[in-house]
């Protein structure tokens, strides 16, 4: 998978993409991912970004102009790179990334990270995981000017009903969340499979390691037995009381504000 990020702070994500999953992950070829920052796309030598809200109100509003420029230039490089792998010349790439281009369809999918967005959750990060091609942009400030949205028609995702500063903060969720989907990332697949939101609903068990005691606390029998009928049972269960205790009883619709 190919993920552009385009921001304001592309020096936030050093890091993130250099650490733990995302590494891994592009170390093994399946994720090529860029950071760009949307004030390459400014005309004015104070390179601005933002703007007073028409019609008044606090705080800076993104304009159009850098926005839709970044990503139609990140969509023509992008396009150009994928030709480029496929015997073209080559495209300059981005010097933190080293893994090769996959070919990808010439078309990402454009996501836009405000807390306007759909609710993401873990349904909605399969069908990410699937794309080849992802472009994501962080906003900043009161939010984007609204004809950002009608140009380039994207997904407006939020990471929850809360206001984080940015999109610098959100981002990290979303690419996390999908990456550790795509097939081949996760040492054990299982590992996706079984935890929480995945298939049921259901929250996860609780988990035990050693040691066997810790502190007067015991691990509960049934996970020393030996007997994996007893155990998946045991799991099947406390994964049930875990959620009507902590979410509700579906048939309350108490799950009812957990969804879009
Ligand atoms: N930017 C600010 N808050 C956000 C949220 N909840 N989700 C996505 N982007 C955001």
């Amino acid at each position: 998978m190919r993920i552009d990020v385009l921001t304001l702070f592309p020096e936030l994500f050093r890091g993130f993409a250099e650490t733990a999953l995302i590494r891994i992950a592009r170390e093994k070829g399946l994720l090529d991912v860029r950071f760009r920052d949307i004030r390459d796309h400014t005309r004015d030598k104070h390179r601005t970004v933002d703007d007073r809200p028409f019609g008044g109100g606090p705080g800076m509003v993104l304009k159009p102009g850098p926005v839709v420029s970044a990503v139609e230039a990140t969509v023509a490089a992008g396009r150009f790179e994928d030709e480029a792998a496929a015997g073209m010349p080559a495209a300059p790439n981005s010097p933190e990334v080293k893994s090769p281009t996959p070919l990808m369809e010439p078309t990402p999918c454009i996501i836009l990270l405000s807390p306007q967005g759909r609710r993401l959750d873990q349904p909605l990060l399969g069908e990410l995981a699937r794309e080849r091609w992802l472009v994501v942009v962080c906003g900043h400030y009161e939010g984007f000017d609204e004809r950002i949205i009608e140009t380039l028609d994207p997904l407006e995702l939020s990471i929850g009903d809360y206001v984080v500063s940015g999109g610098e903060v959100a981002a990290p969720v979303l690419i996390d969340g999908v990456v550790r989907l795509i097939p081949g990332v996760l040492g054990d697949p299982r590992s996706a499979e079984e935890e929480s939101f995945t298939g049921d609903d259901l929250l996860d068990y609780p988990n035990y390691t050693r040691p066997r005691e810790f502190r007067g606390l015991e691990v509960p029998e049934v996970l020393l037995s030996g007997d994996h009928r007893r155990v998946a049972a045991w799991r099947a269960e406390q994964a049930r009381l875990r959620t009507r205790e902590r979410r509700g009883d579906p048939a309350d619709g108490a799950e009812a504000d957990s969804k879009s």
